[in-house]
């Protein structure tokens, strides 16, 4: 079974990806934060991200958000030009600047479009990652057909409706569901947070991989633990966070300007990392509010 990364505008990106790759060993691919058109050009920023040379050490799919075919073959193209093979369509982002333009999950109710992305060579080979709906649990169904009759490496199903975020219950029964009508390869992601939940999907689900988000943010070491049969200590999981957090630093000084720009992008970071970490060490890292700060922070969990 296949273990992939899910995208995360403002952590998943080339530094972060290279560094995962290079602390822990690469997941079977990584997925780029969505690309998309803004003011009739793909946006530079995410562009950038998927050509730096960071992602050489790892397996990349970009992603792409749209409201239209126009926009899709866009960003299929410069996808084209930056030398991927691979493209990935958004069709479960919540949120509201992206739902009411008719992208991300908006797109699971918006058969007409899709009807028109499957008659379309785009010269990629695609796969889709998907909520079952906005608003209800049903929505999936109107372009299961058209799911159907293309050609998709495989289908990541987020079993959650748009209205509730990325937070509350999954909906496993929904979820059920779409794996017996979907004739494609699926992959699970939703809130996986262990190793030993990593191997109860592959248990109980007849599936083709999961993604893992949050959760890995959490606890970088899970899919080598998983893969490994090994459960990490909390000591060794502290010492190589902090390698994380350091590299991560080291990264962003290259790349951006002012102490606390630097420091706010690591800080997102340890917003997510594990509960089980020493609460005293997680609130100095919080609160540090230059490098030097949050340096001195690192050192003292040697
Ligand atoms: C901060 C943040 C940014 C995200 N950005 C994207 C994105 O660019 N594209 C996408 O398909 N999903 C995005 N997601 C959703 C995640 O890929 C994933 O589906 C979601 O977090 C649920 O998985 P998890 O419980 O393993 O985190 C984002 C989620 C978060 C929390």
């Amino acid at each position: 079974m296949k273990v992939f990364v899910a995208p995360m505008q403002g952590l998943t990106d080339a530094a972060w990806r290279n560094i995962h790759a290079g602390v822990y060993g690469a997941a079977d691919a990584y997925f780029s934060p969505f690309l998309r058109v803004d003011g009739g050009v793909v946006r530079a920023k995410e562009l950038r991200d998927i050509t730096s040379p960071l992602n050489e050490r790892v397996q990349l799919i970009p992603q792409a958000i749209f409201r239209s075919v126009d926009e899709l073959k866009m960003i299929a193209d410069a996808v084209s030009d930056a030398g991927y093979s691979s493209l990935d369509l958004n069709l479960g982002c919540p949120f509201p600047p992206q739902l009411h333009r008719g992208r991300g999950a908006a797109m699971v109710a918006r058969h007409d479009v899709m009807e028109l992305v499957a008659h379309c060579d785009f010269g990629l080979d695609l796969s889709v990652k998907m909520r079952p709906g906005v608003t209800s649990y049903d929505e999936w169904k109107a372009i299961l057909p058209i799911l159907n009759d293309m050609k998709l490496n495989h289908v990541t199903i987020h079993p959650r409706l748009a209205i509730h975020g990325y937070k509350g219950p999954v909906n496993m029964e929904c979820f059920a569901e779409m794996v017996d009508s979907i004739r494609h390869n699926i992959v699970y992601n939703g809130d996986i947070v262990s190793p030993t939940q990593i191997e109860t999907y592959n248990n109980t689900y007849n599936i083709y991989g999961v993604m893992v988000g949050r959760g890995l943010i959490a606890r970088p070491s899970m899919i080598e633990e998983w893969r490994s049969g090994e459960v990490w200590s909390i000591q060794r999981r502290i010492s190589h966070l902090r390698q994380v957090l350091e590299r991560l630093l080291r990264q962003y000084s290259e790349t951006m300007c002012g102490d606390l720009q630097i420091i706010k992008h690591v800080q997102a970071f340890v917003e997510y990392v594990d509960p089980d970490f020493p609460p005293r060490m997680m609130k100095q890292l919080r609160k540090s509010q230059s490098i030097r700060a949050f340096e001195k922070a690192l050192q003292e969990f040697r």
